[in-house]
């Protein structure tokens, strides 16, 4: 298979990476600053990097770099800045999903392409009635005006649900939603839901490594493809959801 990734040479995108390299498949990473990459992928023969901003691209651009591609994977996410939270792009994880699913449709796949997308807990999955606490709609709510990239992520999402939807010729997706991030070396058994587990307030855990390793099994594996696509599988470290 050929992958395209954006957000590759983040903390997720770069275990991602490393993770479809180590499955045999060629990746095409499209990265603002390819120094960010590891020495251990950056050279390695089935890894084409593209250097520049996602949404600088043009739609010709973004048509050619998805041609050929099996699957698309966004680790795309605001940095941990003040510009990174406030400044623009505003919009980046929904506009780079609209305009990658655009040139997905413009490129005339023969089959379906599947749009992996990175999400998070603090979204819900609209298809689905999740119960959902008090307190936890108030902290959402909270985020949603505060923060910028709590939109973005709910309206990458929402793009992928109802504008792409469940019966689309040109592209299969899934968003895939961590719990709170943390880094381990080694990837380990985790648990997957099709609704969080848990309160967000009392969150479980998720590896990045883990959350790679899965967004690579939705993409390699169809089995695992079949049991996930159109919804918005949250993840958790084995042991670390409990029941609401
Ligand atoms: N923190 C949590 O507990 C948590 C939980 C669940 C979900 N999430 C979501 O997961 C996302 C990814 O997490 P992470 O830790 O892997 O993120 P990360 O290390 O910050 O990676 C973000 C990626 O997005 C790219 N990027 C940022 N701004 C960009 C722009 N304007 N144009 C093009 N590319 C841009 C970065 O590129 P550069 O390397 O060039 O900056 C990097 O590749 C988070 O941002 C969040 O939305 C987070």
């Amino acid at each position: 298979m050929t992958i395209l990734v954006v957000g590759a040479s983040g903390a997720t995108g770069i275990r991602l990476v490393e993770e479809l390299l180590n499955r045999g498949q060629n990746v095409k990473a499209i990265v603002r600053s390819p120094e960010k990459l590891p020495d251990t992928i950056k050279n390695h023969e089935r890894l084409s990097v593209i250097a520049a901003s996602v949404l600088e691209l043009s739609d010709k651009e973004l048509e050619q770099h998805v041609a050929g591609c099996d699957a698309v994977a966004s680790c795309l996410g605001h940095n941990l800045t003040f510009k990174g939270l406030f400044g623009k792009p505003r919009r980046l994880v929904t506009d780079a999903t609209r305009r990658l699913c655009n040139a997905i449709k413009a490129s005339n796949p023969k089959a379906a392409i599947k749009y992996v997308l990175m999400n998070t807990v603090a979204n819900c999955n609209r298809d689905l009635n999740e119960s959902i606490p008090f307190a936890q709609k108030f902290l959402i709510g909270l985020l949603r005006i505060l923060l910028p990239p709590q939109a973005d992520n709910e309206q990458a999402a929402e793009y992928l649900r109802t504008v792409v939807g469940q019966n689309n010729t040109a592209i299969e997706w899934a968003a895939v939603r961590p719990s709170s991030l943390i880094d381990e070396e080694s990837a380990s058994e985790i648990e997957v839901y099709p609704s969080p587990s848990r309160s967000i307030l009392k969150d479980g855990e998720i590896s990045r490594i883990n959350v790679g390793h899965f967004m690579a099994d939705l993409i390699t594996n169809d089995d695992i493809w079949n049991q996930w696509k159109g919804q918005m599988p949250v993840i958790y470290n084995k042991g670390t959801a409990l029941k609401l």
